[in-house]
C-alpha cells in the first residue's frame, strides 16, 4: 500500500516507485487491450455489463460523452480510496504517492501528443477553458486577426467573438466547403501577415470531418501565425502528433477520450509559452509573495492555479494508456466499419438526410442526420423512449452553421469503438421502423 511509501530522492519518478516495488497503484489494465478482440474489450466497460429489465442501453452520444473502462474508473476510486493528498513537496506519504501519480499523468499525456517536455502539458477543465486560456493570455494587440472555420463549435468560437469586442482583434471566418470538408482556397485567401492566430477543429462535432491540419500549419506559419487546433473530438482514433504536425497550441478534454469529466489539456510549446499568462492566478502558480507583489512559478503549475483534480487528471493518465494499449488504428477502422454500415442501411433511403460528405471514410464515427416530416428532437425521443438508443438532436453547438443555411436541427449518432455492428444495426432498423410509423 502506498502508506508505507518513503519518499523518493526524484520526487514525482513513478517509474523507480514501481520498479522498486513500493507503491502500488490505482492503474492496471488486467490483460493487454492490444490483444483481445473489439467485443472482448467491450467487456472493460462496466456500464455496457449493466443487466437492466427492459431494453439494454444503446449508447450512440460518444461525441459527447465516452465512456470510461474500469481501468479508467480504478484509477480513480484508486486515489479517493488509497493514497489522495496534494501534489508538491509533501512531507507525508499520501503527498508522494499524490505527486507521484500526477506527474506519471502528465507525461503519459506529452507522450500520448508528441509533446518534447512534460512542462507544455497544462491541465484545465475541458476544451472549453483551454481555448479560452488563449483568448485570455495570448499578446493580443489591436489590428490582430483570429482566423476559424464556420464549422467551429461555439467554444472556438464565442471566444474570439469576445475577444474581437474586448481588444480590437479581428475576428476572420473561413467558409468551408458546401459538405463542411475544410476549404483550402478560401484558407489562403483569408491568410495575410496581420493573423496572429488560426484556430481550427480537428474533427467536427458536428459531421466528422477531419481538417488537414499539417497543411493548414504549413499555410499558417508561412505569414508567421500560430496555430491552436481544437482537437475535442480528435483524440481518439486519430494519431496527432503536436511535434510532427508543428501545431502550436492543442486543447482537448478528457471525457471525450474516456477520461473523467472536468478534465482537459491545453499543449502549449514551450516558446509559445513565453507569450502566454495565466487566466488566473492563485495557489501553486507563484514562488514566493509579498504584501504588493509575487514571483510566477514555472510551468506547467503558472498556469494551474489552485489544487488540482488529481483524481480526475490520474483517470486521464489511465484513459490515454488505455487508447493506445487498443491501438488508434484498430480505433479508427472500427468506428469507419460503423459508420459504413449505418450509412449503407440509411443513406439510401429517400426521407433521411446525412449531413457532411457522402462517404462515410470522411465522417469519422458520425452519422448526423434529419429525417423528412419528423423534427430532431421527436426522433431522438422515440429512439431513446421506443428503444434506449442514446443520440442527441439539435444543433450541436454549431448553432451559427445552422443559422446561416437556415438549416433545421438534426440527429447526431456517434459511434465508439466499443459500439458492436448489433447495435448499429438495431438502430437503424428502429430509424426504419420509426420511418413507417411516421410517414412523412
Ligand atoms: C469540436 C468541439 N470543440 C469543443 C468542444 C467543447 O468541449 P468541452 O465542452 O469539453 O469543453 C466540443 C464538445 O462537444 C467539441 O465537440
Amino acid at each position: 500500500m502506498c502508506c508505507s511509501v518513503e519518499i523518493p530522492e526524484e520526487e514525482g519518478d513513478i517509474g523507480a516507485l514501481r520498479a522498486r516495488g513500493e507503491v502500488h497503484l490505482p492503474v492496471r489494465i488486467l490483460a493487454p487491450p492490444q490483444q483481445r478482440s473489439m467485443r472482448k474489450l467491450r467487456e472493460d466497460f462496466p456500464i455496457l455489463q449493466q443487466r437492466l429489465p427492459g431494453k439494454p442501453p444503446v449508447y450512440l452520444d460518444n461525441a459527447c460523452m465516452a465512456l470510461r473502462p474500469a481501468a479508467v474508473i480504478d484509477a480513480i476510486t484508486g486515489y479517493y480510496r488509497e493514497y489522495s493528498g496534494c501534489h508538491g513537496r509533501a512531507q507525508h506519504a499520501f503527498g508522494a504517492a499524490t505527486t507521484a501519480a500526477f506527474d506519471d499523468a502528465r507525461r503519459t499525456v506529452r507522450d500520448f501528443l508528441g509533446a518534447a517536455d512534460a512542462s507544455e502539458i497544462l491541465f484545465t477543465r475541458n476544451t472549453t477553458e483551454a481555448i479560452n486560456m488563449v483568448a485570455r493570455g495570448l499578446d493580443w494587440r489591436a489590428g490582430d486577426v483570429v482566423l476559424s472555420s464556420d464549422l467551429e463549435h461555439n467554444s472556438n468560437l464565442l471566444p474570439w467573438q469576445d475577444l474581437a469586442l474586448r481588444s480590437g482583434v479581428e475576428h476572420r471566418i473561413v467558409p468551408t466547403l458546401p459538405d463542411t470538408r475544410f476549404d483550402m482556397a478560401a484558407f489562403r485567401a483569408r491568410l495575410d501577415g496581420k493573423v496572429k492566430l488560426v484556430s481550427v477543429l480537428a474533427s467536427s462535432n458536428l459531421t466528422g470531418v477531419s481538417f488537414p491540419i499539417a497543411d493548414i500549419v504549413r499555410e499558417a506559419h508561412r505569414v508567421g501565425a500560430l496555430v491552436l487546433v481544437d482537437a475535442a473530438q480528435g483524440v481518439v482514433g486519430h494519431d496527432i502528433d503536436v511535434g510532427k504536425l508543428g501545431v502550436d497550441l492543442l486543447a482537448f478534454s478528457g471525457h471525450k477520450a474516456l477520461g473523467p469529466t472536468g478534465t482537459g489539456v491545453l499543449y502549449a510549446r514551450r516558446d509559445v509559452q513565453e507569450r502566454l499568462d495565466g487566466m488566473l492566478l492563485g495557489g501553486e502558480t507563484v514562488t514566493d509573495t509579498t504584501y504588493t507583489g509575487h514571483t510566477l512559478g514555472p510551468a506547467p503549475y503558472r498556469y494551474e492555479a489552485g489544487l488540482q483534480n488529481y483524481a480526475g487528471i490520474i483517470g486521464l493518465g489511465a484513459a490515454l494508456t488505455y487508447i493506445q494499449g487498443v491501438g488508434q488504428k484498430r480505433i479508427a477502422k472500427r468506428v469507419l466499419e460503423l459508420n459504413a454500415l449505418a450509412t449503407q442501411q440509411l443513406g439510401k433511403l429517400d426521407r433521411v438526410e446525412i449531413l457532411g460528405p457522402a462517404d462515410p471514410a470522411q465522417r469519422g464515427g458520425l452519422f448526423t442526420f434529419r429525417v423528412r416530416g419528423i423534427a430532431a428532437s421527436d426522433v431522438a425521443w422515440l429512439l431513446s423512449s421506443g428503444a434506449n438508443i442514446m443520440t442527441r438532436a439539435g444543433k450541436h453547438c454549431v448553432h451559427a452553421w445552422y443559422n446561416a443555411r437556415g438549416q433545421d436541427p438534426a440527429v447526431r449518432a456517434s459511434f465508439a469503438f466499443y459500439n458492436s455492428p448489433e447495435e448499429v444495426d438495431f438502430f437503424c432498423w428502429t430509424v426504419k421502423d420509426i420511418l413507417r410509423g411516421y410517414p412523412g
